[in-house]
């Protein structure tokens, strides 16, 4: 099958890129590289033995987008491209708004006119708000408490309206928890540019020596060591589950879906950070401040809706995360 990537030079898309190629799929990546570099081209090449096609272009350019779909003849589309931090979303939401809600409109405009029905959306674990109840099924209530968790909700809320509309459509929002690690090759993981926003990524900078210390935002949660608990998932077990999503969604009756990427297991900042000293063999200082505006105790996902349609579970574990992503960092002179 052709698959386009939106954003597929990203973080998650070009691990998502790497297994594609591996099955035999075609992948065209589609990415104005905003928040990445075209070097990741080569390194997905150089795991997979297969060079992607590659366009740079934006989502809402829906001309350009129209013609690739139908010029690659493009079976299904994977849409990652997106602008994902919620402390900018907040400084900036019109952007947010344009990127991701513009964005996803631009692109089912140019799938309607070129006939391309086939869609699995990114969305994210931040549409559920404050838990009311844990493990976070499907069914619990959406409360987006950020401009960025908004642009999921509408997009989402767009994707149910449309499926509504034409029931030719198959479309699954696959709403992840928090994806950590890299490849095992080393070449492809997370790299922010700046300050990272995210616990796993700091870590690692700190552990590098690139940052002083990390600031713990809180110890005074409701938790088993007061600290906050997140469903930590290794991306490579979240690009597995896009692959099970695709095989469902050529089988299903049902237009649209939604299903949560995660382990099903929570662990707290104290957790991370002993995980991250254990592989890197290197003390992680760090400060314990307030806590983060926004932040919630505990989130973490139950699994049991992936499971039984995707038949996608979660394989790897917190320490292949960890390893996995100091290996990447090690290995950042690329
Ligand atoms: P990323 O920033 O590494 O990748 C996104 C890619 O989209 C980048 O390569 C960027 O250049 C591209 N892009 C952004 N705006 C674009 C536009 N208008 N046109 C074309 N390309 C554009 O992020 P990621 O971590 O790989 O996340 C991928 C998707 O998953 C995003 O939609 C994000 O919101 C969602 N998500 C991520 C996480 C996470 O923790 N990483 C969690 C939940 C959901
Ligand atoms: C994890 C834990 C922090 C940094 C975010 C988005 C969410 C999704 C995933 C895209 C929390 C603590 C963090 C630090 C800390 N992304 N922390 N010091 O907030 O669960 O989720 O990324 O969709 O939408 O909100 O992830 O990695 O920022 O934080 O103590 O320097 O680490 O308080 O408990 P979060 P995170």
């Amino acid at each position: 099958m052709r698959i386009l990537l939106t954003g597929g030079a990203g973080y998650i898309g070009s691990h998502i890129a790497v297994l594609l190629l591996g099955l035999g799929h075609e992948v065209t990546i589609y990415d104005n590289l905003s928040n990445s570099d075209r070097s990741v081209l080569g390194r997905i090449s150089k795991i997979a033995g297969k060079t992607p096609d590659f366009f740079d272009a934006d989502v809402n350019d829906s001309d350009v987008l129209e013609g690739v779909l139908r010029n690659q003849n493009i079976e299904s589309v994977i849409h990652l491209a997106g602008l994902k931090a919620v402390g900018e979303s907040v400084s900036y939401p019109l952007e947010y708004f344009k990127n991701n809600v513009s964005g996803i409109i631009s692109l089912l405009g140019a799938m309607n006119r070129a006939n391309v029905k086939s869609l699995i959306f990114s969305s994210s674990a931040t549409v559920y708000g404050n838990p009311s109840y844990l493990p976070l099924d499907e069914e619990h209530p959406t409360c987006a408490v950020n401009p960025y968790g908004r642009t999921k909700l509408h997009c989402e809320e767009i994707l149910s309206d449309i499926a509504n509309s034409d029931s030719s459509w198959r479309i699954s929002s696959l709403r992840y928890f928090n994806p950590v690690g890299a490849h095992d090759s080393g070449l492809l993981g997370d790299n922010p540019s700046g300050k990272p926003n995210n616990l796993a990524p700091y870590l690692m900078r700190v552990a590098a020596g690139t940052l002083d210390h990390v600031v713990i935002f809180g110890d005074d949660y409701e938790t088993l060591d007061g600290t906050g608990v997140r469903d930590y998932i290794h991306v490579v077990d979240v690009a597995e589950g896009h692959c099970a999503a695709l095989t469902e969604l050529g089988d299903r009756e049902l237009p649209f879906n939604v299903f949560n990427l995660g382990t099903g297991y929570g662990h707290s900042v104290f957790q991370m950070l002993a995980a991250f000293e254990n592989v890197s063999t290197i003390k992680i200082p760090y400060i314990v401040g307030p806590r983060r505006p926004g932040d919630v105790a505990s989130c973490f996902a139950s699994t049991e809706k992936a499971t039984e349609f995707l038949g996608w579970a979660a394989k790897k574990t917190l320490k292949d995360m960890c390893l996995s992503a100091w290996n990447f960092q090690k290995n950042r002179s690329f």
